[in-house]
């Protein structure tokens, strides 16, 4: 028997219940903010994610699905979707339009991790990207949308938040803390001794606890913002206290991608065991840039549809629509005449065979119909259909120029 690939599910039935049930509910949130549906392609250049998620990091060091294609191109699934949707809107000309542009969008992403509970080789994001918007409110708002979507699907969660700088405070803070894990080099791992020269921020989130003990006095980049990056983070505090959003400072999030700066924010459950960030983001201003873009700032987070459907409270289940079954082979014919019909305007499920009442009614009940409508004998004679109302527990036999 073939089996899916390790790391990468088939998404059904209940699964898939929940997974559209988050996307929906998602959706409606971003349009109510006010963001645009994007699609963008599976498979980029990997020049993309070098360029963007960065060189350094794991996910384009160790987890890319990174191949040549029958052209010699040298293309990946894409990581994360950050990086496309900066490409399209630099391809778009958005860039030169000026204005703000805000977009959502979800799909799968692909990195070659080790699979865990938690952790896959392909798993799906619903992301928002917005360009355009300087001012820390944008930051603040985005904040906002995550923490309405992750509450209206009954979503427990801990806000976490840093600010990683920008070009003006974080280059001298990078020098002290080199100066300072230099001085460590033969006690830290060797991952920590690679990232002091290609992204030595990087350390701060090492998961390794000797490391971890060691960093404890490094110097912190929140005690060394420059006036606007401080001003920024405290405006942000201000309004997510305004709104009643709690969060915690962790000095120590870094962030796993290299284009953030600034704000940087990451939601994390207590529920789900170790893999625990269940949404992660940022201001990243100098990407489009970067992209070969007009500079333009922008800030945007991503979910992780599986970690989330771990949590999602589902709503009771409604019942709707109709099923429609035959209790006389000479009546098939019929239903499906009359299934046809309804499907027009309502939700409507049929059984092809001929069956008896209390089959019927047990295929309405797995179908979750609200009407269980049956034509045997006597109603194929008389021209009727007998409908048994569901949730009120009322029947009635009807003409079936009626129903
Ligand atoms: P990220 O933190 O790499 O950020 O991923 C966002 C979320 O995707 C994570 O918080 C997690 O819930 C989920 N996730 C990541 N890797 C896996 C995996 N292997 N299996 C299951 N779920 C996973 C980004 O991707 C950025 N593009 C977010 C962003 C958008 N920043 C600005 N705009």
């Amino acid at each position: 028997m073939i089996s899916s690939l390790r790391g990468m599910n088939d998404i059904l039935e209940e699964d898939y219940e929940r997974f559209t049930y988050f996307i929906n509910t998602a959706t409606k949130i971003a349009q109510n903010y006010g963001f645009h549906f994007i699609q963008t392609p599976l498979l980029e250049e990997t020049a993309l994610f070098k360029r963007s998620v960065g060189e350094s990091s794991d996910i384009v060091g160790k987890e890319m699905y990174q191949f040549i294609d029958k052209g010699e191109n040298d293309v990946c699934l894409r990581p994360e979707g950050t990086a496309g949707v900066v490409r399209a809107f630099i391809q778009k000309k958005l860039d030169k339009a000026g204005g703000t542009h805000r977009f959502f969008y979800h799909g799968a992403m692909f990195r070659y991790e080790r699979p865990q509970k938690g952790r896959l080789r392909q798993f799906h994001q619903f992301g928002v990207e917005s360009f355009g918007v300087e001012s820390v409110y944008e930051d603040a708002m985005m904040i906002m949308m995550a923490a309405d979507i992750l509450v209206a699907c009954g979503i427990g969660y801990r806000l976490q938040l840093n600010s990683l700088g920008d070009s003006n405070c974080m280059p001298k803070y990078r020098e002290n803390l080199v100066h300072f894990v230099t001085k460590l080099e033969d006690k830290i791992c060797e991952d920590c001794v690679r990232r002091v020269t290609t992204n030595p921020i990087r350390v701060l989130d090492c998961k390794n606890s000797t490391c971890q003990e060691l960093y404890a006095t490094a110097p912190k980049l929140i005690n060394n913002l420059c006036s606007t990056c401080q001003d920024d983070f405290d405006t942000l505090k201000k309004i997510l206290d305004n709104n009643g959003i709690a969060y915690e400072i962790n000095t120590n999030l870094v962030r796993g991608l290299d284009y953030y700066s600034k704000t940087a924010f990451e939601f994390v459950s207590d529920d789900i065991g170790s893999q625990s960030a269940i949404a992660g983001g940022g201001r990243y201003d100098r990407l489009v840039e970067f992209l070969d873009g007009r500079p333009t700032p922008a800030v945007g987070f991503a979910m992780g549809i599986e970690r989330l459907m771990e949590l999602i409270h589902m709503p009771e289940v409604v019942r709707e629509g109709y099923y429609i079954g035959a209790m006389d082979e000479e009546a098939v014919n019929l239903v499906i005449n009359l299934a046809q019909k309804k499907r027009k305007t309502d939700k409507t499920t049929i059984d092809y065979k001929a069956k008896n009442l209390k089959n019927h009614l047990k295929g309405a009940d797995k179908a979750n119909a609200r009407f269980c409508c049956v034509i045997g004998t006597n109603e194929l004679e008389n021209g009727t259909i007998w409908v048994k109302d569901l949730e009120n527990k009322t029947e009635e036999t009807i003409a079936l120029g009626d129903f």
